[in-house]
């Protein structure tokens, strides 16, 4: 039997001549934890260990589909946002870092709400909403998306993390039509059609489409979405999005058009404009 060293090595040189060479031998151990059922400190201390033939097959597959570039997450079907655990499929986006700023800021704003009404529009995996029902024990969340597979994705997600959340299916704010909020918050699709080619291989071959694109500047979604935000939004209360690298002035406009006041940009950790908030008057 090969000890787990030597297939480490050959699992490297495999994934290198895939799309992420700088990753290969960090998706190699990944994807062997995975296929052990074990975890780092596990094989660090059984790096002469041999493997079994039905795990070394599994292992053979999950390397095969990591080497044409599919996202370790969606092959280990799990993944982290906000320090809590999420399920992730190809019918959901893989929460990113960036959104966790998102985050941080509606938590910042909520603190001063005693029971804070939150609706997270085109919720996915249900990250945001997860982990801010995880923090606002007090708080009421509901959580829309157009997909039906996402939505059964983000139920089981809320469920394992014991987040009470309402689920709802439809488009934009149209679900809840006629209720108010304190808080609107979104990380809605906002890449450019155009630029589908220069995404990696990760995202355009295998993240919907649904959560990706949006027309042919990418503010399709906001355009909608930030009027239709003002009317559900008390006054007082506010409306957070993620936004896309550039959006800030075109968004800034928009915010100021429908009426919104207080505008504000929360920058990434490259300080780049990540998420606009706004202010119903
Ligand atoms: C960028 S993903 C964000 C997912 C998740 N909130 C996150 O931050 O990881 C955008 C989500 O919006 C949903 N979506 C796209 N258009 C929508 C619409 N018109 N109404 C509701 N949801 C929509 C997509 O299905 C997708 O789940």
């Amino acid at each position: 039997m090969l000890p787990l060293r030597v297939i480490l090595t050959y699992a490297e040189k495999q994934l290198a001549s895939g799309p992420h060479p700088e990753r290969a031998r960090w998706d190699a151990e990944l994807l062997l934890y995975h296929a052990l059922g074990r975890d780092r400190a596990w094989l660090l201390a059984h790096t002469n260990h041999g493997i079994e033939v039905k795990q070394g097959e599994r292992y053979d597959a999950l390397l095969a589909r990591r080497a044409t570039g599919e996202p370790i997450q969606y092959i280990t079907g799990e993944t982290e946002f906000y320090g809590l655990p999420f399920r992730v499929t190809p019918d959901v986006l893989i929460p990113r870092p960036e959104t966790e700023h998102l985050v941080e800021k509606a938590l910042e704003l909520a603190s001063n709400f005693p029971a804070p009404r939150i609706v997270d529009i085109g919720t996915g995996s249900g990250a945001i909403a997860v982990a801010l029902a995880h923090h606002l024990p007090n708080a009421q969340i509901a959580a829309i998306d157009l997909s039906h597979s996402a939505l059964a994705i983000a139920r089981e997600n809320a469920k394992c993390n014991d987040a009470a959340i309402r689920f709802l299916e439809g488009d934009l704010l149209a679900p809840v039509a006629g209720e108010h909020f304190d808080f609107v918050v979104s990380n809605p699709p906002y890449v450019p059609n155009a630029d589908r080619a220069s995404l990696s291989v990760e995202i355009r071959e295998y993240e919907p489409a649904l959560a990706l694109f949006a027309g042919d500047d990418g503010l399709e979604v906001y355009r909608r979405l930030i009027p239709a935000a003002f009317d559900a939004i008390i006054p007082g209360g506010f409306l957070i999005l993620e936004i896309g690298y550039g959006q800030s002035p075109a968004i800034a406009m928009l915010l100021a058009r429908y009426g919104f006041e207080q505008i504000d940009f929360v920058p990434d950790l490259q300080g780049i404009p990540r998420v606009a908030c706004a202010q119903r008057p």
